[in-house]
């Protein structure tokens, strides 16, 4: 997913401002990068294929360092591939305009013919080249830039979150957003945008969400917000209290593993202030999680992608097992377009890490449209979702960096296992004892995450990845509510290591996959006390019985003992060990890529939130 930073300052320069927020937003991944500023009545474009140090090198010259306003980009290539030419920003050809873009204007090419039609002339292949031009049209006319980026953008049919700068008599600095996110922030001297609060952080804590269909006009020390008409909104700003050592990777070398050992304090921040012992209950934040709208849910309807729905797969389990509520799940991108029907009564439950993932949005939305009430488990505070939904559980992980899940992933069955509790608790089917047990089981799960995560696990993990460096494909097994640790095990190992990778219900195997074992194909099965134990170590036998090579994870004593390799868990209940065994998945995936070579924090051809179809 692209990334967009922006300042204007009256007391200082700011394109190391610029280089700065954009290495913050590099995580998001990208394939090109640029700056524009506004110096001496020009705006000047620096922009290159590749990583941030390569921009560097070019800016290196010190040309622009001077300048006093300014844009930049770290782009993601959706139109167009990655190049010097489709990097942004993009100029309007006049010298006094440029702009950067994330999301995609769906009608540009109508928008472009019409350009070309009036001799305009195109050096890309982007969409974001033809917003700039129709934003340059309207500024040659006289318009101030922020009237220029409003008439331009009631033209426009897509998703965009935009910043804009020109120069006239003086740089002016404009925002809008319609999807992909946008915060802005003003200084005593200075005004700030990003796609990304935590770009703002070193200027300020107290940031401004842009909404949908707005437009932000900064100027130094100054922030207005209108409507496309151009009328004006009042918005408070917000206190952040992320810190940026949160987003740093604390002495790790890599974010991701950073975020893996985070997971026994993630537990702590998701779940123990929330834990009403006395009454064995739980209580969230605001009102949608009372007694009595939950008792009215007669459904509910899971919609997520990747892994934030490997823990709505979870979420079934636990909501089914413990609250006796029926639980669908479905691929956020498949619910919208295959004509859903929902019940009267269904909670839509989206869940997602950064509450920005188009797909998921598009289809909360939807499910809202149908009927459902909106809810959502999700880590940022000020995001899209949280925004739409009317109960949220916020998933206190910190900011997740690595484009690999780890920790949000695990907040997410927490805030799945409290959520399970909580309707349980509503409708009667745990009572006081019961939900007491259940929280005391999450309680002593913190140490447990902690055994896991000690030198001799993590080694222990090292050298089973490294055996299996070169192997050439990767069976996940697992049943019951592990079925879906299977699926998010494959999904880390192919993210990080381009290694192909299936997950899949170990039951399932003998109807065609078992096909697929190879001697010696390494077979990771999820295997933890319950009611499918037995099954699984039949499954284990039925995989060896084919020459697999068996790595069991899990607490199930006599399934270790089946295995050729084997990572022993501590024991927790049914419901709680994907918690555990998903740990052991994670650091698999690491060392795998680590050996193979492979960016770890920022994995090629991904973004770590797809705001875009
Ligand atoms: C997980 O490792 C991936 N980065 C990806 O599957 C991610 O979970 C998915 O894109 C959903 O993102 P979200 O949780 O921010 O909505």
């Amino acid at each position: 997913m692209c990334g967009i930073v922006g300042g204007i300052s009256s007391a200082g320069t700011v394109l190391q401002h610029l280089i700065e927020g954009l290495r913050v937003l590099e995580y998001r991944g990208y394939d090109s990068c640029g700056v524009a500023v506004a110096e001496g009545g020009a705006v000047t474009v620096r922009r290159k294929v590749g990583r941030l140090s390569e921009l560097e090198r070019v800016l290196s010259d010190g040309a622009l360092a001077g300048a006093r306003a300014g844009i930049g980009h770290t782009r993601w290539a959706t139109h167009g591939k990655p190049s010097d030419e489709n990097a942004h920003p993009h100029s309007d050809g006049s010298g006094r305009l440029a702009l950067v873009h994330n999301g995609i204007i769906e009608n540009y090419l109508e928008l472009r013919r019409e350009l070309l039609a009036e001799g305009r002339v195109f050096h890309s292949e982007t969409d974001t080249e033809v917003l700039t031009l129709l934003v340059g049209r309207e500024y040659e006319r006289g318009r101030s830039l922020g009237d220029s980026v409003r008439a331009a953008l009631a033209r426009v049919r897509g998703y965009y979150a935009i910043a804009v700068i020109s120069t006239g008599k003086n740089p002016e600095l404009v925002g809008a957003r319609h999807g992909p996110p946008l915060v802005v922030a003003r200084t005593k001297d200075g005004a700030w945008l990003a796609s990304d609060v935590l770009a703002l952080l070193p200027h300020t804590r107290e940031v401004t969400y842009v909404e949908d269909g707005e437009v932000v006009e900064l100027s130094p020390g100054r922030i207005v917000i209108t409507d496309l008409a151009g009328l004006p909104i009042e918005r408070a700003p917000r206190r952040v209290d992320w810190d940026a050592e949160a987003a740093g990777k604390g002495g790790f070398a890599h974010h991701m593993l950073k975020e893996i050992f985070e997971q026994p304090d993630v537990l702590a921040r998701t779940a123990f202030d929330r834990i009403a012992q006395v009454h064995g209950d739980v209580s969230f934040e605001g009102e949608g999680w009372q007694d009595e709208r939950l008792a009215r849910v007669q459904r509910v309807q899971v919609i997520a992608c990747g892994t934030a729905l490997h823990a709505g797969m979870i979420a079934r389990y636990l909501i089914e097992g413990l609250a006796r509520v029926p639980v669908d799940f479905d691929f956020a991108s498949e619910f919208r377009y295959r004509g859903p029907c929902l019940v009267p009564g269904t909670m839509a439950l989206a869940i997602t890490q950064s509450g920005e993932t188009a797909d998921t949005l598009a289809a909360l939305r939807l499910a809202r449209d149908l009927g459902a009430f909106p809810a959502s488990i999700c880590n940022v505070i000020g995001s899209t979702v949280v925004r739409e939904s009317g109960a949220v559980i916020l998933t206190h992980a910190g900011p997740e960096i690595g484009v690999a899940s780890t920790k949000a992933f695990t907040a997410q069955v927490v805030a799945a296992f409290l959520l399970a509790v909580r309707l349980a608790r509503a409708r009667g089917t745990l009572d006081e004892a019961q939900g007491r047990s259940l929280l005391d089981d999450l309680r002593r799960l913190r140490p447990r995450m902690e055994g896991l995560l000690t030198e001799a696990t993590v080694d222990k993990v090292r050298r089973i990845a490294e055996r299996h460096l070169h192997a050439k494909g990767f069976f996940f097994l697992g049943r019951g509510v592990n079925y879906p640790v299977a699926l998010e095990g494959a999904l880390k190992l192919k993210e990080i290591s381009y290694v192909h990778a299936e997950g899949y219900a170990a039951g399932e195997m003998k109807h065609g996959p078992i096909a697929l074992i190879e001697p010696g194909m390494p077979i990771v099965v999820l295997s933890s006390p319950g009611v499918v134990q037995d099954k699984v170590r039949s499954n284990i036998e039925q995989v060896k019985a084919r020459g697999g090579h068996v790595i069991v994870i899990g607490a199930d004593r006599e399934a270790l003992a089946l295995a050729d390799e084997s990572i022993e868990v501590p024991e927790a209940i049914e419901w709680l060990s994907p918690i555990l065994n998903v740990i052991p998945l994670q650091l698999l995936a690491y060392h795998h890529a680590l050996g193979r070579g492979c960016d770890i924090d920022k994995p090629r051809n991904l973004a770590k939130s797809v705001t875009v179809e």
